[in-house]
């Protein structure tokens, strides 16, 4: 297929907490029109194991492919830390680049200035078991120490709404205590759902040097030099969001606007495979 500047974005994620990758690609690419599918009837991805979440991961990207987008963004950093690679060569023949949150994260921490070479990353159990994150940066600089913490809680806390709250601290306090004595120059927030707690997380950790990467803004960015290079900027001044669920959630449109910051006026549920 011949790529076309005028074709959407595909991003999808497990649920709704995708939404974050998506507010940073509005920002920084504002012309793009947007595919969005959230599997909110099998959301958490988080817990399951390596096998379901790839199986999956096929039927979503070949769901995209369907609606002929010109990339696709893995938002959901379980999925990439289980399938991201895999992806790409289901989609190579198609010329669709795939870009997912792992290897964007990765980068991004690799560029702050480094004065300890140690890195903290945060996920579901799933991303931290797989050692991903660890995988991506040691593979371009063996030097750098990484330091990994699951943090479970954190996605049903995001959800519901308490990401401010003293609970939230508290759940915070208890993860983060490892990570207080190692002088960490930045921490990967490795999951859709933890930009939410991004002043929590600073004001929990007290480290003034501290810098914050958030692999929704580092995908997006990615994004934006991977179609700057292959000329397929959408120039339009506004792009439109089409926004696909594989169940309707209760409260959707209050999840929907803590994530993405604005209410989804439409949305359709579809089942997979299609
Ligand atoms: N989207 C997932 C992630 O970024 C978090 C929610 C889930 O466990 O499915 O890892």
């Amino acid at each position: 297929m011949k790529p076309d500047n005028k074709a959407a974005i595909g991003i999808f994620d497990s649920g709704i907490g995708g939404l974050t990758v998506v507010k940073s690609v509005m920002k920084m690419l504002p012309g793009e029109d947007i595919i969005y599918f959230g599997d909110t009837a099998r959301v958490p991805y988080g817990i399951k194991s390596v096998e379901t979440i790839r199986e999956y991961a096929f039927q979503i990207t070949d769901f995209l492919v369907k609606k002929q987008v010109k990339m696709i963004l893995i938002a959901c950093n379980t999925v990439a830390a289980a399938a991201e690679s895999l992806l790409v060569d289901r989609v190579a023949k198609k010329n669709i680049p795939v870009l997912g949150v792992i290897d964007a994260g990765a980068k991004a921490a690799l560029e702050v200035p480094s004065n300890h070479k140690r890195i903290g990353v945060i996920g579901t159990l799933a991303t931290v078991g797989s050692g991903a994150y660890e995988k991506a940066i040691q593979e371009k600089n063996q030097d750098i120490s990484v330091f990994s913490k699951a943090c479970p809680l954190l996605v049903p806390i995001a959800e519901e709404g308490w990401a401010d709250t003293d609970i939230a601290r508290q759940t915070l306090e208890i993860y983060l205590e490892s990570f207080q004595d190692k002088e960490l120059d930045a921490l990967i927030l490795g999951c859709t759902h933890y930009p939410l707690f991004r002043q929590q997380i600073l004001s929990v950790l007290k480290n003034p040097s501290l810098e914050i990467v958030d692999s929704a803004d580092s995908i997006a960015l990615k994004a934006k030099e991977v179609l700057t290079e292959k000329k397929l900027i959408n120039t339009q001044e506004k792009g439109s969001f089409s926004c696909y669920v594989s169940d309707k959630p209760q409260r959707f449109q209050h999840l929907a606007e803590l994530f993405l910051g604005e209410a989804v006026r439409r949305v359709e549920v579809i089942s997979l495979p299609v």
